[in-house]
């Protein structure tokens, strides 16, 4: 194209640099995004020195034992507690995690006494304290598990922001499944959640997040 001596140069120059500053705007936003993502997983996943706790995770709830005994977090105070949730019809993921609790119990040694492990029922229709207490009795037995009514089943499970969706009935036996969060949750003796634990974590992992909390 030949050039348009009629018509300034400069308008062009200018637009140049309109695009360059907000290409170089886009790139500061993208990497000021990156920056922000990673601190947050550095956080979750405690990787960072802080202190304070992150959002708000746990929070008061009042619930069943599995001998009938109403009780509340306070119950757990004064011990880090590892709390995670699940049901008794689960066919693979709430099995694996309980025998993996157990594995992580028998790791910490001595220091198993030290905390408590509660797995709270998220399937309250099915799992009532006697069908609960027959199932834990396939795991380790240091693991407290709760049930409650279907409302205070759903208040826990949203004050840890555990994803929990029911799935449909089978129409001819009336069974269902229930996909929900795996993860473990670390909280210190205060309660104020430190630290998840993955679904499958490697053991030494696990143990070394549970022994933090420990310390901490
Ligand atoms: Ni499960």
């Amino acid at each position: 194209m030949a050039p348009q001596n009629d018509r300034p140069v400069r308008p062009v120059v200018d637009r140049l640099r309109i695009v360059r500053l907000v290409a170089w705007g886009l790139v500061a936003i993208a990497l000021f995004g990156l920056a922000a993502i990673s601190m947050g997983y550095l956080r979750t996943n405690g990787l960072t020195g802080g202190s304070e706790p992150i959002a708000t995770i746990g929070g008061p709830f009042s619930l069943v034992r599995t001998n009938g005994e109403r009780v509340t977090e306070k119950a757990f105070l004064g011990k880090p507690t590892v709390y995670f949730f699940g049901f008794t019809h689960c066919p693979e993921v709430c099995p694996t995690s309980l025998l993996e609790m157990g594995t992580y119990l028998e790791q910490l040694g001595a220091d198993a006494d030290k905390i408590n492990v509660v797995f709270i029922s998220i399937d309250p229709a099915r799992d009532t304290p006697d069908i609960l207490a027959n199932y834990l009795s396939a795991f380790d037995p240091r693991i407290v598990a709760l049930t409650g009514t279907q409302a205070e089943i759903d208040a826990v499970a949203s004050a840890f922001r555990v994803y929990v969706r029911k799935e449909t009935p089978d129409p001819k036996t009336g069974d269902y499944n229930v996909d929900h969060t795996a993860a473990l949750y670390v909280m210190d003796a205060k309660g104020q959640f430190v630290v998840p634990i993955q679904y499958k974590e490697d053991a030494a992992s696990a143990v070394a997040k549970i022994r933090r909390a420990l310390t901490g």
